[in-house]
This record gives structure tokens, sequence and C-alpha cells, in this order.
């Protein structure tokens, strides 16, 4: 019996790439999975209901349940949409993996209004709209039960979001506003029984086939094992969102067969001055501060 035998689950961007892969060991460990993906082109433009169905079909002949759909994962009322679905075909939700993402990358100077709402859109309104609909959801059978869910949320943030990828400060924006996000839902949903956690992946995906310089990186290598295969990423997703999982709040920064559990906001250091501080003093307190962020090599 699958570790996930009798759980409903949603995953956002589940018709390619790492959503395919989670979608894919979702079921083969028993859950009922709504696919969800419009089938867009990497920017985020154009739509394909193929991937979607395409995903479902193997599900199905692997023995599995699911069904597709559509929508916008950041359409409000398309959102809803996908909730109700799973509620609807397999009687309820226990899972919802927002994983839906686009990138339009570009440097501050060169960035246009139409790639920073674009990719804002997608993934923090994307995560905002089904955590929403999905939290509704749990707060209304809780109280129906007078006893708690259980549920698993997973998010998707990124190594960009949490240490600054140059030319992606859109998507390091909503990457960070998602580590947020998460930490905040899962202390508003605690009480009805529901986990939020997030991953920040790394793997051989169309996203990052895209970004210049990392493909080749990101190669299998014969006779190696595949680090960057991204089914490496989904038993992860899978561990999360079963039930005996009790992680909560956490977020994990998974790569190959490698998981780096982070610490928030760490403070490094703290300086305390009685009454409020001159500058001279905090020029010889903070004048030996670092003149450069942490590096950031996404396949370290
Ligand atoms: N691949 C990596 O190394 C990496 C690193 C960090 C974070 N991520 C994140 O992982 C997630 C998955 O990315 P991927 O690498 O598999 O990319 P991908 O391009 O292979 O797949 C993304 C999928 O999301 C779908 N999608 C896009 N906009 C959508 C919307 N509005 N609603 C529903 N679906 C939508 C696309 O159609 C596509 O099938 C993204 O959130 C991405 O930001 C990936």
């Amino acid at each position: 019996m699958g570790s996930l035998e009798g759980r409903v689950a949603v995953v956002t961007g589940a018709g390619r790439g790492l959503g395919r892969e989670h979608a894919l060991l979702l079921a083969a460990e028993g859950a009922k999975v709504v696919v969800n993906d419009p089938g867009v082109g990497g920017d985020g433009q154009g739509t394909d209901a193929g991937p979607a169905h395409d995903v479902v079909a193997e599900i199905t002949a692997a023995g599995g349940q699911a069904v597709a759909d559509t929508g916008y994962a950041n359409d409000f009322t398309a959102a809803k949409a996908l909730i109700d679905r799973a509620v609807d075909t397999f009687g309820d939700l226990h899972v919802l993996v927002n994983n839906a993402g686009i990138t339009h990358d570009a440097t501050l100077v060169k960035m246009t209004e139409a790639a920073w709402d674009s990719v804002i859109s997608v993934h923090l309104k994307g995560h905002f709209a089904t955590l929403h609909h999905a939290a509704a959801h749990w707060r209304k059978r809780a109280k129906e039960a007078g006893a708690p869910v259980s549920a698993s949320v997973v998010n998707t943030s990124s190594g960009s979001g949490l240490r600054g990828s140059p030319g992606q400060l859109n998507y390091a924006a909503a990457k960070a506003g998602i580590a947020a996000m998460t930490v905040v839902a899962a202390r508003e949903l605690e009480r009805y029984g529901v986990r939020v956690n997030a991953i920040a992946p790394v793997a051989r995906t169309r996203m990052t086939l895209e970004t210049p310089g990392l493909a080749a990186r990101l190669a299998a290598r014969e006779g190696e094992f595949d680090r960057w295969d991204p089914a490496n990423i989904s038993p992860v997703v899978a561990w999360l969102a079963t039930e005996e999982c009790t992680a909560n709040a956490q977020m994990l920064m998974v790569r190959g067969g490698r998981i780096d559990v982070y610490d928030g906001w760490t403070v490094r250091e703290t300086h305390q001055h009685e009454g409020r501080w001159s500058l001279d003093g905090l020029r010889t307190a903070l004048g030996g501060l670092p003149t450069a962020p942490p590096t950031l090599d996404p396949a370290a």
C-alpha cells in the first residue's frame, strides 16, 4: 500500500517538469490527483491542454486515478474551480502542491512592467489563490467535523528568492514572497490541522535549460547518479504530503540527494547601544559589514 493511499492531491503546473514528476509519484503512492496545467510557454505565453491530459493518461495507464484541469492557477476564479474539482471528483482535498511557475528574466534596468507583472502574478497570486480557496475548504471541513483535518500544502520557492539571483528581480521577489507566505499560512492554518511547507528545488527542466550556462552543468553523466533529474525532488514533496509527517513552516532546498533545511532570516551579529545611535557610533559598529552578498551557485 502506498504512503498516500486515500489522499486527494492538487498539483499546479503538473503538465511538465517538476510538477509532472510530483503528480506521477503522488499517484504511484496512492493519491488521487488533479493535474493542473494550462500548458503555457516558459514565459507564460500561449496555452496547450496536451501536457495536463498526457500526465493524466500516464497516471491512469499505470493504474492510478487522476483528472486534468487546464485553468490558470493565478486566476482567482479558476483557482476556486480547481479546488472544487478535487472535492467534486474525489470527495475531499488533503494535499495542495503549489508548483506552477514561469520566468521572464531581465536586469533591473531592462525589466519591463509586463515582465514584472506576469512573474509576480503567476508565482505570488498563483500560490495565494489556490491556498485561499483550499484554506476555506479546510476551515469548513474542520468546523463541520469539530476536529482538525489532516492536510498538507507544499509551496515552491527558489534559491533565487532565498539568496538573490541577478537578472531575476521579479522572480526572486516572488519566490522570497512565497517563503514568507509559507510561514504565515502555516501559522494561520495550524488550528485547522493544515501544515504548510516549501521546497526550493534545483533540477533539469525547461526552466533551467533556458538559463544561459546552466544546461551543460545539469546534464546527466554516463554511469553517475543523475543528480539533476527532476524526479529526485518529488519524494520530498510526497513525504511532506503524508499524514505521518509533522513538519510545518519549513523551507527545504532540494538538489539531487541533498536537502538543506533553511532557518529563515537568521541574525548573524547584534550591536546594542543604550539609546539612539549616532552616525559616529554606527560607523564604528557597522563599518566592517560585508560589501557583497553571499555568492549564489544553483548547481553547487
Ligand atoms: N527547475 C528548477 O531548477 C527550479 C528551481 C527553483 C524553483 N523552481 C520552481 O519549480 C516550479 C516548477 O518549475 P519547472 O522547473 O518544472 O518549470 P517548467 O517550465 O518545466 O514547468 C512549469 C509548468 O507550470 C505551468 N504553468 C505556468 N504558468 C501556470 C499557471 N498560471 N497556472 C498553472 N500552471 C502554470 C507550465 O505550463 C509548465 O508546465 C516553478 O515554480 C519554478 O519556479 C524550479
